[in-house]
């Protein structure tokens, strides 16, 4: 059985008491059982955010990370920072820190490998651009951005990896994926994957839509059979719209 996740990705929102009212708003929601749900806020809060979520069934999660252990990279943050603070998943590769931030998939590849060594679970995000879609090369770039940052690990590395396909036209701008063309994108990456390490890891990796994905058209879209859950930006700044997302299994 692959795992449903739902993960909410904060981006640049919410100071240290914006986070502590919505994990109390968040709290007091209720999630189906066999749903993993995760929230991610900014560094500074991480610590405040795991201490308050200390027995509840919600994960902290990382938005990000730097590929090296320590050392001189001002302004970044360590795997082993992060684990310090009891962080167990990250978030990868995400269009924001590729298009703002420069991240290729050698450097994205370096992170891929420096979380793995730390033991932390990745969600690794990927997707192409409207002008991609407009001409029908997006299968073709996400099999590249998959192929160049994962594909020189083993199979067993795979448990330890979600995969969250964003097409960045439909980020942050209403405009949602349809849940047919969430399903096609979805079972091409899992076919990709099961080229070259085989069915089983294929079927058990879960894949994440993210993407304008609000409680409106979650439904429709976790009904899909290779959709695993969602990656959720805009719509996880609010609890219940977050949590009817998680709900919408
Ligand atoms: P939105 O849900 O705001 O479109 O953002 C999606 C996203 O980027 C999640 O990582």
């Amino acid at each position: 059985m692959r795992k449903k996740i739902v993960a909410g990705n904060w981006k640049m929102n919410n100071d240290l008491a914006q986070t502590e009212t919505l994990i109390t708003e968040l709290k007091a929601q209720n999630g189906a059982a066999d749903v993993e749900v995760m929230i991610a806020p900014s560094f500074t809060n991480l610590w405040q955010a795991f201490n308050a979520l200390k027995g509840s069934s919600i994960e902290v999660i990382a938005q990000n990370m730097h590929f090296a252990e320590s050392g001189a990279y001002t302004g970044e943050v360590s795997a082993a920072m992060l684990k310090s603070v009891g962080i167990k998943t990250v978030i990868l590769g995400h269009s924001e820190r590729r298009a703002y931030f420069n991240e290729s998939d050698a450097i994205l590849a370096k992170k891929v490998d420096a979380a793995l060594a730390n033991e932390l679970q990745i969600i690794f995000c990927f997707g192409e651009e409207l002008a991609d879609r407009k001409s029908g090369n997006q299968e073709a770039i996400v099999a590249n951005q998959i192929r160049n940052a994962l594909f020189h690990l083993n199979a067993a590395a795979f448990k330890n990896i979600v995969l969250a396909y964003e097409p960045v036209w439909a980020i942050g701008t209403g405009e949602t994926a349809t849940a047919e063309q969430a399903q096609d994108m979805h079972a091409f990456i899992r076919k990709t994957i099961a080229n070259t390490y085989g069915a089983e890891v294929a079927d058990s990796i879960s894949i994440l839509y993210g993407g304008s994905c609000k409680p409106s058209n979650a439904k429709e879209i976790f009904a899909k059979p290779d959709v695993d859950g969602g990656l959720i930006g805009g719509a996880a700044l609010n609890a219940s719209d977050f949590f009817a997302i998680v709900n919408a299994f």
